[in-house]
């Protein structure tokens, strides 16, 4: 049974599925959402049993951004006081990986969102983009840091200045996707990579990807001490001793996570 009102959320082997549910909105992002996108990742953090979590929009939109109507007579204080965005940083924290799966619109903090994500399989009809300057405001949960690392300043600034929506072939040419993929095979698809990695010595994925987004955010030393730390961390698992042996024994690994 689904305990939620603005997503829903499920398991299925070693997946955590997370779907936003408001499709009449094309899932317009309001603040209970967010809410309920952490409660699901988190649940799914500390299940053992889920390795990875696929992240998809319900309806014809991956998500068309934070939810206008909700915030349409705020003021500064308001989203100071709430702190609004403390959300989307425990977002960051989330330690397993994250893919999304995006068909149609990802627009502001849909957009933002699928920043957050680690992998990005889109469909051929998914279309990017940062409109909030047409609304006189601007991204606020991320998006102008997340695109400027992804993509350098010269497209970020392009692309946050006019608004214009993104292609799926120009996010693929921009290295801002994995895969792009028809329609009617995302899913699918998305699904199958994700249960290659979710296969992955479950240690290994977890501190390649702490030390991938360290190197995002420091300088080269810094980003070589971290993943130093790291790669000694995974000698004192009894998944490197499986992998090890089981290479030299000519067989597949059998990965527990420990
Ligand atoms: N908030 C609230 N409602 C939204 C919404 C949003 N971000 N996006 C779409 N909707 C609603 C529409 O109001 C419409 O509702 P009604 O049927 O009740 O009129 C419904 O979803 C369907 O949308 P459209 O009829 O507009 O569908 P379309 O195919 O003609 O257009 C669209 C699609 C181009 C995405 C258009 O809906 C649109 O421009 N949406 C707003 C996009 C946007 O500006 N996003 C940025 C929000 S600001 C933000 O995200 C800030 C941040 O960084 C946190």
């Amino acid at each position: 049974s689904n305990r939620y009102e603005f997503i829903e959320a499920s398991t299925d082997g070693k997946l955590g599925h997370i779907s936003l549910n408001r499709p009449h909105v094309l899932n317009a992002i309001n603040q209970q959402m967010v809410l309920e996108i952490l409660a699901a990742m988190e649940e799914f953090e500390v299940d053992d049993t889920i390795r990875v979590i696929v992240l998809t929009g319900k309806g014809r939109a991956f998500a068309a951004g934070a939810d206008i109507d909700e915030m349409a007579n705020d003021g500064a204080i308001d989203f100071e006081l709430r702190n609004q965005f403390k959300d989307w940083d425990r977002l960051a924290m989330i330690k397993k990986p994250i893919i999304g799966a995006v068909q149609g619109f990802a627009l502001g903090g849909g957009f933002e969102l699928a920043l957050c994500c680690d992998l990005l399989f889109a469909a051929d009809n998914a279309e990017f983009g940062f409109p909030e300057v047409n609304l006189g405001v601007m991204p606020g949960a991320g998006g102008t840091v997340r695109l400027t690392k992804l993509v350098g300043k010269t497209k970020a600034m392009e692309w946050l200045f006019t608004g214009k929506r993104i292609t799926a072939m120009e996010a693929l040419q921009y290295g801002m996707i994995n895969r792009l993929v028809a329609k009617e095979l995302l899913f699918e698809e998305t699904i199958k990579f994700a249960e290659e990695i979710a296969n992955q010595a479950p240690l290994s994925i977890r501190f390649i990807k702490e030390s991938v987004l360290k190197a995002v955010d420091v300088s080269i030393d810094e980003g070589m001490q971290f993943e130093r730390k790291n790669f000694s961390l995974l000698f004192s698992t009894e998944d490197q001793k499986e992998g090890m042996i089981a290479f030299q024994e000519k067989r597949k690994p059998n990965f527990k996570g420990m």
